[in-house]
Formats: structure tokens, C-alpha cells, sequence
């Protein structure tokens, strides 16, 4: 069942854990996810990256993702992740995203506000709006060039900052950077948890933790008690999935296979992956 995404976050806090957000580039892997979270009894979140919807097809993945969310018998949220352009965000809330992810992290402070309150303008009041505060480090779409210790990163989110932000954008979620990078980590991932615990005290919206690939499942779950209710993960899943793929194709002659054996593959590592975070997030 088709559910908004802070509800669905609210009573995963309420419950003591966070719920997971996955990167879906394509249907496959959306079904696996919806797969594991049906299985589990619990919900999940699928999230489409900028870049995808900002093209006809991403669109029409969304609609199918919202479909796979109606249908689903768990709550299943799809938000639109990263967004900076209002157009691509307007398209994507058409298309049948029900949350968006306006991210003016990059921008200067009052920018960052603004963005947030333009989306919020355009997209209405149904929209569930999340933004982000702090630059996190990496690439969104690919796991090279974020090499780097959680600990060393600049652009921490600045937890003096936290009342006024989420006071004027209106936020229903908050990103945070507290170490967390896009990505791999090079070495342990180091979170500030003096940072969170002094961002958490200064909200009551929940958290969201970016950049979940590689941070240990107890961590995560720490970060749970501290208000972070959706941790985002893309790396470990598309990467698992790529390496399943990497190692099945020398196997299949392109003359002599169907196409469902891969896609079984593909649909196992996907599933195993969030069957596998879902576990470890309500243990
Ligand atoms: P990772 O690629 O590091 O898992 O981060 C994903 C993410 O934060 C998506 O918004």
C-alpha cells in the first residue's frame, strides 16, 4: 500500500527503528525491494535519483514504481531524491512521487532555504518535503571519487543552524551530514555522534542519514534511538547487483540463455541486500 513517506517514517521512529530508502535505477530491482519488504512485513522506501528523473523514461519509472507501491501489501513510499530543479521536481510529483528530496546543500545557507520554499510553493502542501542541511561528500550515481573518511569531511551540518532551517523551509524531513559521505568510505566510516545527538535535540522532525552503504548495521541502529528514521542506501545494492551480473554473463551464451536466469540472479542479490538491511534494522 501506497503510504507518505513521513507517516511511514514516524512509525518505524515510534517503533524504535529507521526505515530503509533504496535507490531503484530500474523495475528489477524496485520488485526485489518491494519483494523483501513484503516478505519481512515491513515497509520500505523506493527513492529515483535526479538524473533519472530528469528524462521521459525516469518518469515512466516512477509511474511504475508508484504502481508496485500501490499494489504492495507492506507501506512503500517513492520519493524523488536529490532534487535541486523545480521542474524536474513538479515532473516527478506528476509522474507519481509522493516525496521529494529539495536539496540546496550545496548552495549558500539562504539559498538553501529558498529552494525548499519554492519547492514547497509549486509542489503543494500534500508533497512530503525533505531537505538537507550540510554538503555531503561523493557522487550520487557512482561509488569513485567519494574515497573518503567519514571523519575528514568538510561541511558538516551546522546544528546552530537546525531550528532556523527547519522553522522557515517547513521541512518534514531533515538530511544530515555528520560524517556520512556518498559512496565508499576509505577506512571505517567515523560518525559524529556529539554532531547528531546536537542536531537531534534541536528538532523533533525526523533525521535522514545519506550515505548508509558501509556504515555497520549497529550504527545505523544507534543512529535509529537518535531520531534518524530513513537511512538511504544506492552503493552496496548497485554494486552487488553489478557484481552479480559481472560474474553470471561469462556463463550465458547469448544464443543459448533466456534472459529470466539473469534477471533471477540480478532479483536475488537485489532482494537478499534489502531483506538484509530490513532485518538488521528492526532486530
Ligand atoms: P550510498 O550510495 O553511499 O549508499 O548513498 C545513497 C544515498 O544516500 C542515496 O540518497
Amino acid at each position: 500500500m501506497r503510504t507518505r513517506l513521513d507517516h511511514l517514517v514516524t512509525s518505524a521512529l515510534q517503533q524504535g527503528s529507521a526505515v530503509p530508502a533504496f535507490t531503484c535505477y530500474d523495475f528489477t530491482t524496485a520488485l526485489a525491494v518491494v519483494g523483501a519488504a513484503e516478505e519481512s512485513g515491513l515497509g520500505a522506501i523506493l527513492l529515483v535519483a535526479p538524473k533519472t528523473a530528469a528524462t521521459p523514461n525516469g518518469l515512466r519509472l516512477i509511474s511504475a514504481l508508484r504502481g508496485l507501491a500501490d499494489a504492495a501489501s507492506v507501506p512503500v513510499a517513492v520519493q524523488l531524491d536529490h532534487a535541486m530543479d523545480l521542474n524536474v521536481m513538479a515532473d516527478a510529483v506528476a509522474a507519481g512521487a509522493d516525496s521529494v528530496l529539495a536539496d540546496g546543500s550545496s548552495l549558500p545557507y539562504e539559498d538553501n532555504i529558498a529552494l525548499v520554499v519554492s519547492a514547497r510553493a509549486l509542489l503543494g502542501p500534500d508533497v512530503v518535503l525533505e531537505a538537507e542541511l550540510g554538503d555531503l561528500a561523493g557522487d550520487e550515481d557512482r561509488a569513485f571519487g567519494a574515497d573518503k573518511s567519514g571523519a575528514s569531511v568538510a561541511g558538516l551540518t551546522d546544528s546552530a543552524q537546525v531550528e532556523d532551517f527547519v522553522a522557515r523551509t517547513g521541512a518534514q524531513l531533515l538530511a544530515v551530514a555528520v560524517g556520512n559521505v556518498h559512496g565508499k568510505y576509505k577506512g571505517d566510516p567515523q560518525l559524529r555522534w556529539d554532531v547528531l545527538q546536537d542536531i537531534a535535540v534541536r528538532t523533533h522532525i525526523p533525521l535522514v542519514l545519506h550515505g548508509a552503504s558501509g556504515i555497520p548495521a549497529e550504527e545505523l541502529v544507534k543512529a535509529a534511538a537518535m531520531n534518524v528514521g530513513k537511512v538511504n542506501f544506492n552503493t552496496e545494492l548497485r554494486t552487488g547487483v553489478l557484481a552479480t551480473l559481472q560474474k553470471q554473463l561469462p556463463g550465458h551464451r547469448a544464443d543459448g540463455e533466456n534472459l529470466q536466469a539473469l534477471l533471477g540472479h540480478w532479483t536475488r542479490t537485489a532482494k537478499d541486500f534489502a531483506a538484509g538491511t530490513l532485518a538488521t534494522l528492526t532486530r
